[in-house]
């Protein structure tokens, strides 16, 4: 192929990418499977290798592979990020809007409801419809060059769609998915590393990241919810016509906006969110209520770092106290010791709370709990509760430190620490809790996916002695799992199927 050809092949093979990227990680509905995808872009990269002069900046084959930063430089905002002013009641909100009309001499002005999305702000300039450069909040005027980490992130476009400005930029938030998070966490837990305690703290910990290589392992996603900047006139009136104007331009938006018409229509998206947070796949600490009127915003203007045009209307935190009754033990399938709290059970938010994960000794020794103690559990959104802290002014005398015993909680082997972790671990190979574990993750879904093995199965395997090692699952003879308690012919033969179903994996 001559360099023209490669030239204009490679026009067209950026288009496609960024049409089938856009698709599956902003719109979420794929046209094509990985492996067309995958095949796009291979050609790709094979003539970029030919030609490595036609590679730009905003290929998409340049979203990973970065050399290390030594650190972040500086970025001053020409547009300020600011913050906003909080709202913690419907009295609360109410005063806000009536302050509001006074100045407006409206009474009656439209508001924009979007979530408040609890992740890191950024902004994103293009020129010329190139991302050029992104940048934390820092402390609001100026903030860190991230570029190269939010390259990464496979739902910021690096060439934007449609007629596009000449110059823009953009806020949003950045999260690491809930779902994610899950899987990130019960990967590290299986690599035998620490996990992590929030989506929130991980998110910032890899926009950090020097090296945007270890960014790209982490599947972050981003909100846009507004414009900073943009060249001239585009016709926008509104909040709701800008975000919709931005998600034609190829940035993700949220879909849970909404215009309301008064303070009561405010109060129904807050209540209603409020009870569907847990539907979510990231966390959200509030609404943020906009002046839906872009020369009403202007004429308002802000305060100090807050607009006075916007609030957020925060949901209240679902915490309650509750003795911590017991720490106890899980072993993990790499023999990670992992401790957590048992609770005296309380309602948190509509659900009970008997349990909490305390990661590690350094986790318990940072929140100092002793077992006696009066404790404040949290449900923030997330589904996995948390301790805040502990009440040492509850202390009667009669609480204990917890120790982490020097032997396996299931096979009395020694524990060891290894040099730099928070965890300790079994230094049993064939530890029967970490073969439970390990079973259990071999055969669930994400892994080999054997249906019909999971949880009280695959224990009874083990504790009969029918597996000693994941590979024994591939020897399982019908007699003796025919022996088993309530394993009837019906069930062995589907386990039967199910395993060797799994081989194709
Ligand atoms: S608008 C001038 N909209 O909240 C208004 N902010 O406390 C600036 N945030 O740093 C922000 N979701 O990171 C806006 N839908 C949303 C938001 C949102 C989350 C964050 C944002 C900002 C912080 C302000």
């Amino acid at each position: 192929m001559d360099r023209k050809e490669a030239e204009n092949r490679i026009t067209q093979l950026r288009g496609l990418i960024d049409r089938h990227n856009y698709l599956y990680f902003v719109e979420n509905i794929p046209e094509i499977g990985d492996g067309q995808y995958d095949k796009l872009m291979s050609e790709l990269r094979g003539l970029e290798n030919s030609f490595p002069d036609l590679i730009t900046n905003q290929s998409p084959t340049q979203r990973v592979g970065a050399e290390p930063l030594i650190g972040f430089s500086e970025i001053s905002h020409e547009i300020p990020m600011l913050s906003l002013s909080n709202a913690f009641s419907n009295d609360d909100l109410t005063a806000w809007y009536h302050r509001l009309y006074a100045m407006l001499d409206d009474t009656n002005f439209e508001m924009a409801c979007e979530l408040k999305y609890d992740g890191l702000a950024v902004s994103l300039r293009y020129e010329n419809g190139l991302f050029i450069q992104g940048a934390t909040r820092g402390n609001g005027i100026t903030g860190e060059d991230i570029t190269l980490n939010l390259k990464t992130i496979n739902s910021i476009p690096l060439r934007l769609q449609g007629e596009f400005p000449q110059t823009l930029e953009v806020r949003g938030e950045v999260y690491f998915p809930k779902s994610e998070f899950d899987k990130f966490n019960a990967r590290r837990d299986q690599e035998g590393l620490q996990t992590y305690a929030n989506p929130r703290n991980t998110a910032a910990g890899s926009l950090r990241q020097l090296d945007s290589n270890v960014t790209a392992g982490r599947p972050l996603d981003i909100f846009i919810y507004s414009l900073a900047q943009i060249d001239s006139g585009h016709g926008l009136d509104t909040q709701l016509e800008t975000l919709n104007y931005l998600k034609s331009l190829g940035f993700k938006i949220n879909p849970n906006n909404i215009l309301a018409k008064n303070t009561q229509e405010v109060i129904e998206y807050h209540t209603n969110w409020i009870q569907n947070l847990v539907s979510l796949d990231y966390d959200c600490d509030g609404i943020v209520v906009k002046v839906n009127r872009l020369d009403y915003q202007q004429h308002l203007g802000t305060i100090g770092r807050e607009p006075r045009w916007a609030t957020a209307y925060k949901f209240p935190a679902v915490q309650a106290q509750t003795r911590l009754l017991d720490i106890k033990l899980n072993v993990g399938r790499t023999g990670s010791i992992n401790p957590y709290a048992i609770l005296e059970p309380v309602e948190v938010g509509g659900v009970i709370i008997k349990q909490a994960t305390l990661h590690n000794t350094d986790y318990i020794d940072s929140k100092d709990l002793k077992i006696g103690d009066w404790v404040v559990v949290e449900r923030a959104g997330e589904v996995i509760p948390q301790i805040v802290k502990s009440h040492k002014d509850k202390r009667t005398g009669s609480e204990t430190y917890f120790s982490m015993p020097s032997l396996c909680p299931s096979c009395s082997a020694k524990l060891v620490n290894r040099e730099d972790e928070a965890a300790t671990f079994c230094t049993n190979s064939t530890c029967p809790a970490q073969l439970e574990r390990l079973v259990e993750h071999f055969v669930s879904k994400s892994a080999m996916d054997i249906e019909g093995m999971g949880g009280k199965v695959g224990i009874s395997l083990i504790q009969s002695g029918l597996i000693k090692d994941v590979a024994d699952i591939y020897f399982l003879q019908r007699e003796k799992l025919e022996q088993l308690d309530r394993m009837g012919k019906k069930s062995v033969d589907n386990l039967l199927i199910a395993i060797k179903e799994s081989k194709k994996r």
